[in-house]
């Protein structure tokens, strides 16, 4: 006995067909029009449209940073993304410096593999590229990881120089691998931003004026130089303005093979509204690169319309807006900045350190903020039902390129005979509105408090098996797989 899904509209990147979708174990094994029956368990899906379960390369669960840990784990995290209709993700290991990539893979693995409610996959973030971990990168391969990441910031923490870039594209070329590079240059901010704050510029709104836009167009521009060079395949992630957007369009004018994402916030937050809000307010909207303005904002859906950009995804790294309650001091010491989910399990008023720790010095405010969950209903509202995208180009978008570009297609990203069922029943007509009430992230605020959409997932299926009906959950802890990828993926 299988489901079948019938009389829904199936949404692929290519096609929207009036189509039964029949489900047996994990996989779909048939599509086609009045589909018998027989003895399956019939899901009504009239006015409905069956789109596979959305994916998102970029998210750092329990991710260590500045001073304290990102709010959702792979437990919540997952949890979240299935409510927005996300079923697989790619989250980020960290190469810990001095350590091996492996041993930042079992890092990710312990904290992954018992909580994990939806699949999943994982980049390797490079960080300490000595002669040893350049040997050790085609290993990633038997581990199902053919993505490397490289930080052009963040200087002295993750930043890599030049030669460290060039060297990894030259052995991610060679292994069929692509590198993720997050572009911005980060010797120029780290002139900026103690300037700032010498001038006594403090506030959250500038860390816009540390990070400006040049500086993130002459990082993705040299990245893209060296793409052309190595033939190494590049994807430039978050990116956010017009300079780099630029940069990117030339190097796919030229024939590089280079391919770009950016993430829902950068298409509605501005420096003006929400980072120079009153108080500390725009610290919840800290995010490197920083949200820029409207006119940026055009410069991307353009550049989504036009094929520029292949994704759109959400650099999820969640903090609490008004974290550090509770003896928080006491357990970052004893449990060296670990264990989070425990202190704050001991009482519900406890959180972990966030946003507060950069009050009075913007450079210290945890970079990032809270979307999986809101990432497909905003897409849909102001990409679908806005008439600046269609239903087909949505799907490409946000389920079926970071499946190719990432090697887990079509096992993911499509609804196919022989595709994993990951399945959004999806309901035009469901109205809802986003708020920090209403959502399943780890967190005290929402960047799209108050924003009414039209477009929700009803029910949504990994692998055959429904995890979210309405409002119910249905998932456990455990049965969210690690998805391994196949290397020389296609350049789109
Ligand atoms: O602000 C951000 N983007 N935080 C997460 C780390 C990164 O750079 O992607
Ligand atoms: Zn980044
Ligand atoms: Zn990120």
């Amino acid at each position: 006995m299988g489901t079948l899904f019938k009389n829904g509209t199936v949404v692929t990147a290519s096609d929207m067909v009036r189509a039964d979708v029949l489900v047996e174990g994990e996989i779909i094994s048939l599509i086609g029009q009045n589909i018998d029956a027989a003895s399956h368990e019939v899901v009504d899906c009239s006015g409905k449209y069956l789109m596979p379960g959305g994916i998102d390369v970029h998210t750092h669960l329990e991710l260590s940073f500045g001073g304290t840990v990102s709010n959702d784990d792979f437990d919540t995290g997952h949890m979240a993304m299935a409510f927005g209709g996300t079923t697989s993700h790619i989250d980020f290991v960290i190469q810990p410096i001095g350590g091996s990539l492996h041993d930042g893979l079992a890092e990710w693995r312990a904290k992954s593999t018992d909580k994990a409610q939806i699949d999943y996959g994982f980049h390797m973030a490079v960080t300490d590229l000595r002669d040893e971990v350049m040997a050790e990168i085609p290993s990633l391969l038997d581990e199902g990881i053919t993505s490397l990441k490289l930080f052009m910031a963040y200087k002295n923490v993750y930043q890599i120089d030049d030669t460290t870039l060039f060297k990894a594209m030259q052995v991610a070329a060679d292994n069929g691998m692509i590198v993720m590079v997050h572009a911005e240059n980060g010797d120029v901010e780290a002139e900026l931003t103690p300037r700032l704050l010498a001038e006594g510029k403090t506030d959250p709104k500038y860390h816009a004026s540390s990070r400006p836009p040049e500086i993130e167009g002459e990082a993705t521009n040299r990245a893209v130089v060296m793409s052309g060079l190595t033939n190494c395949p590049l994807y430039v992630v978050h990116m956010t303005c017009e300079p780099a957007i630029e940069a990117l369009r030339r190097g796919r004018a030229l024939g590089y093979p280079v391919m770009g994402e950016t993430c829902v916030q950068y298409f509605f937050l501005t420096v003006d509204e929400h980072l120079a809000a009153p108080g500390f307010e725009g610290a919840k909207y800290v995010c490197s690169p920083p949200i820029r303005s409207t006119h940026d904002h055009g410069v991307l859906w353009q550049a989504i319309k036009d094929g520029t950009l292949q994704h759109v995804s959400t650099d999820h790294c969640n903090f609490w807006f008004e974290g550090g309650r509770g003896p928080w001091q006491e357990w970052a010491k004893a449990h060296n900045n670990k264990g989070w989910v425990e202190f704050e399990a001991q009482d519900p008023t406890y959180r972990r350190p966030g946003k507060e720790l950069g009050q009075g010095n913007f450079a210290k405010i945890p970079n990032g903020m809270p979307g999986v969950e809101d990432r497909l209903m905003v897409m849909w509202e102001h990409g679908v039902n806005s008439g600046r995208i269609d239903p087909t180009r949505f799907v490409e978008l946000t389920s079926t390129n970071p499946a190719k570009i990432f090697g887990m297609y079509p096992k993911k990203g499509t609804l196919a005979v022989g595709s994993d069922a990951d399945i959004a029943v999806w309901d035009p007509d469901k109205e809802h509105v986003l708020s920090v009430e209403t959502t399943h992230m780890r967190t005290d605020y929402s960047v799209y408090e108050g924003m009414p959409i039209k477009g929700k997932p009803i029910q949504v299926y990994l692998r055959g098996k429904k995890i979210v009906d309405g409002d119910n959950w249905l998932g456990s802890n455990g049965s969210g797989q690690y998805v391994p990828r196949q290397a020389h993926a296609p350049i789109l």
